[in-house]
């Protein structure tokens, strides 16, 4: 039988000094320090509860500043390709004009022609439609206005839905997520940022599974990450006067753990900031350009709310690999659709 005997049974609090003190009741000075202790366990609940959600303001002013420096880029982003759309379907407009007049002439060349020979006022008329209508140039130059608009349309369609994704609230409920959807998504929100100082590839592992994750909060701290390697490249190609760096983005897996590595070809970390770079508030940017918060968010992102991993490998002149490390929930291991070829039209 299992059990604690009398004699084995831990002896109350205050009773283990001798028996005599075991019935006396605890000094009015113990009862203060009880009471004074109970009182600070109360402020540093407090204390930690006003923490959390000072970090979790923190996260969403700093989730509110990246979108709103996005949505600049973003309506750049959307703006190239709805300037061309609007140019060629203004173009195929009137080439659509000139061949409803063409049309009408024929029409009326052929009424005539049927009756017998054409008026010689019926003939200029279609001969001058035809001249007018400059139809070589319409169909030399129609199918490639047309194929630009269905291209302009598709970026837009990518963008917004990229858009959609990037800043799709989990509603702090974690769900499986395909991290190659949201670094593909991340990168399209994020073009702005880095293309003008970098090539963005990608190396994403195609049997990836499914991290449970909140993934609105996953896709900020990659666009953190992409944003700190276009920075970092930045410095050392000068706005893209200099040609431009890379940013890689790798996805793998390896027993139980997605890793998501961030590398770019930029001034690297030096030495006397390594130690600090997760802290928050350190930065070594100008006001405007950075404030020490994507890291540290990161940190608490990937640490604190996944128990995962973030660290990273750098060298001076040569650049920095971000590496995020997620566990997988083995239970909801399902493989990642995303790199499956597009179904056909049907
Ligand atoms: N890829 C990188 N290459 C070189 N230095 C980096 C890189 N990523 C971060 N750092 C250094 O770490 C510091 C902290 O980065 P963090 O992302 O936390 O803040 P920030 O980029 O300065 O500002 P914020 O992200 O809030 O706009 C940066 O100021 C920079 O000095
Ligand atoms: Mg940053």
């Amino acid at each position: 039988m299992v059990g604690l005997v009398a004699s084995e049974a831990p002896a109350p609090l205050g009773a283990r000094e001798g028996s005599t003190n075991s019935a006396r009741p605890p000094p009015r000075d113990s009862l203060a320090a009880v009471a004074e202790l109970e009182d600070q366990r109360r402020r540093l609940e407090k204390a930690l509860a006003d923490l959390k959600s000072t970090q979790a303001r923190l996260l969403q002013a700093h989730k509110l500043e990246a979108i709103g420096q996005l949505a600049a880029g973003i309506a750049h982003e959307i703006n190239t390709p709805t300037q061309y759309v609007t140019d060629n379907v203004e173009f195929l407009s009137r080439a659509f004009e000139r061949l409803c007049q063409l049309v009408v002439a024929s029409r009326e060349l052929l009424e005539s022609a049927k009756q017998g020979a054409p008026s010689s006022e019926v003939l200029a008329r279609a001969e001058a439609s035809l001249a007018n209508a400059r139809i070589d140039y319409i169909l030399t130059e129609a199918p490639k206005a047309l194929q630009q608009s269905v291209d302009g349309l598709h970026r837009v369609a990518n963008i917004v839905a990229a858009m959609k994704d990037f800043s799709h609230p989990s509603g702090g409920e974690k769900a499986p997520c395909d991290l190659n959807e949201a670094i593909a998504s991340t990168i399209i929100v994020a073009t702005n940022e880095w293309k003008y100082v970098a090539e963005v590839e990608t190396d994403l592992d195609p049997t990836l599974p499914l991290v449970r994750c909140l993934r609105d909060e996953v896709n900020q701290v990659i666009l953190n990450l992409i944003v700190n390697g276009a920075h970092a490249i930045d410095a050392v190609v000068i706005g893209g006067s200099k040609g431009k760096g890379t940013i890689r983005i790798e996805t793998t897996h390896d027993g139980g753990w997605a890793e998501i590595r961030v590398t770019d070809t930029g001034c690297g970390i030096p030495e006397k900031a390594r130690d600090r770079v997760f802290d928050p508030f350190f930065t070594t940017k100008p006001v405007g350009k950075g404030t020490g918060q994507g890291l540290a968010i990161a940190y608490s992102v990937i640490v604190e709310k996944h128990r995962g991993e973030i660290s990273f490998e750098t060298e001076l002149g040569r650049g920095t690999t971000f590496i995020v490390r997620l566990p997988v929930n083995v239970h909801e291991e399902r493989f990642s659709t995303f790199c499956a070829p597009p179904r056909p039209l049907a």
